[in-house]
């Protein structure tokens, strides 16, 4: 296959998916690269990652802080999350996300809505930034909750899909009214209704994903008209029911390799939204993130979690997690003390 056979149907992106001649990866990645300078610019934005707790009421069967696993749980104090919040502004990351697992009990929400404010108070680190833009990522939660963080100050949410496909879906998750796929979708139109720039994604090499599943992501991200998108390779957990159930995914290589494709695919299908380059990537291959900037991404999320803490949030088997950014690769531009949104959602709702 080469790079003007490529269509943006379902077909045609299962066809570019299922392609593993690497003369054509590399020819795509190239171009959704030229197309991401034409659209979003040479700049890199930053967000400073922080993963406030690994409590979870859910019970994913691919994640390696699921309810039922046996992990040693923490939450990050209040002081914690303002004094990482303080280091991306000293830094000048423009923005922080608040990650974390599932939490909906009222001590958890309220705690967020008080953080959002402190966080809104610290004061830049230079004249003419802005004070810190806050993106939250803490699962599914009652319309009012995602009310009451917006009044707060988050002004970007992500959720992922996990799979766009129902029954895929529902065979990575445990069948019960927690993990339903169109409570999933609501949550996610109902952050677009209140006015969050509402992420979303899915996890890419899955066991019993197909191209065709692959090319309904993108499909999905296009149709939900997503201003941002963060997905990633699948890592399998060691001690996750998807993993134990033996059943098979694609080697690393190939999966770090799709991972790098759908980058540059949904690049091509939506040029000016901002795209995450995923910590799953950096797992895989020191470089990772840097090399999902140049197949078309335009945003990194350096962890800055304390360390001590870090290692806990073991959503996979993660050996090195970076807090700093590769910034050798001359193509790489960081956007300073910038919030980065979405060019797509200043083009439509901002003047
Ligand atoms: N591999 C890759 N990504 C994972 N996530 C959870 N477990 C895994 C895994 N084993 C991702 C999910 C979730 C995000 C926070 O982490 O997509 O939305």
């Amino acid at each position: 296959m080469n790079l003007s056979e490529l269509t943006f149907d379902r077909e045609g992106l299962a066809a570019a998916i299922a392609c593993e001649d690497p003369a054509f990866e590399a020819e795509l990645c190239e171009e959704a690269y030229r197309v991401k300078l034409a659209n979003v610019g040479k700049e890199v934005y930053l967000r400073g990652l922080i993963e406030i707790s690994n409590i979870c009421v859910k019970d994913c069967l691919y994640c390696g802080i699921r309810k039922d696993i046996h992990c040693q749980r923490y939450e990050l104090s209040e002081d914690e999350v303002l004094a990482s919040a303080r280091l991306a502004a000293q830094r000048r990351f423009g923005s922080v996300v608040i990650q974390g697992g599932e939490r909906t009990d009222p001590a958890f929400v309220r705690k967020i809505t008080r953080l959002l404010k402190a966080i809104k108070e610290i004061e830049p680190a230079e004249d003419g930034d802005r004070p810190l833009g806050i993106t939250l990522s803490l699962g599914e939660q009652p319309r009012e909750v995602y009310e009451e963080w917006f009044d707060a100050g988050a002004h970007r949410y992500l959720l992922r899909i996990e799979s766009s496909n129902p029954d895929l879906y529902h065979k990575i998750h445990p069948e019960d009214q927690l993990h339903s796929y169109d409570r999933r979708i609501r949550a996610l139109y109902d952050l677009k209704a209140i006015g969050y720039q509402a992420g979303t994604g899915a996890m890419i090499g899955l066991p019993f994903q197909t191209a065709g599943d692959m090319a309904d992501d993108l499909l999905f991200y296009k149709e939900f008209d997503a201003p941002m998108v963060g997905m990633g390779p699948y890592n399998p957990h060691p001690d996750t029911p998807l993993t134990l159930s033996g059943i098979g995914y694609p080697s690393a290589e190939r999966r770090f390799a799709l991972g790098l494709k759908m980058i540059a695919l949904l690049r091509l299908l939506m040029p000016d939204i901002n795209i995450a380059s995923a910590t799953a990537l950096e797992v895989m291959d020191p470089l990772g993130r840097e090399r999902g900037i140049l197949s078309g991404a335009n945003v990194i999320m350096p962890n800055i979690t304390p360390e001590e803490q870090m290692v806990k949030y073991n959503l996979y088997d993660r050996k090195t997690i970076r807090s700093d950014i590769n910034t050798l690769l001359s193509q790489i531009t960081i956007g300073y003390g910038k919030w980065g949104d979405s060019k797509h959602c200043s083009a439509q709702h901002h003047t």
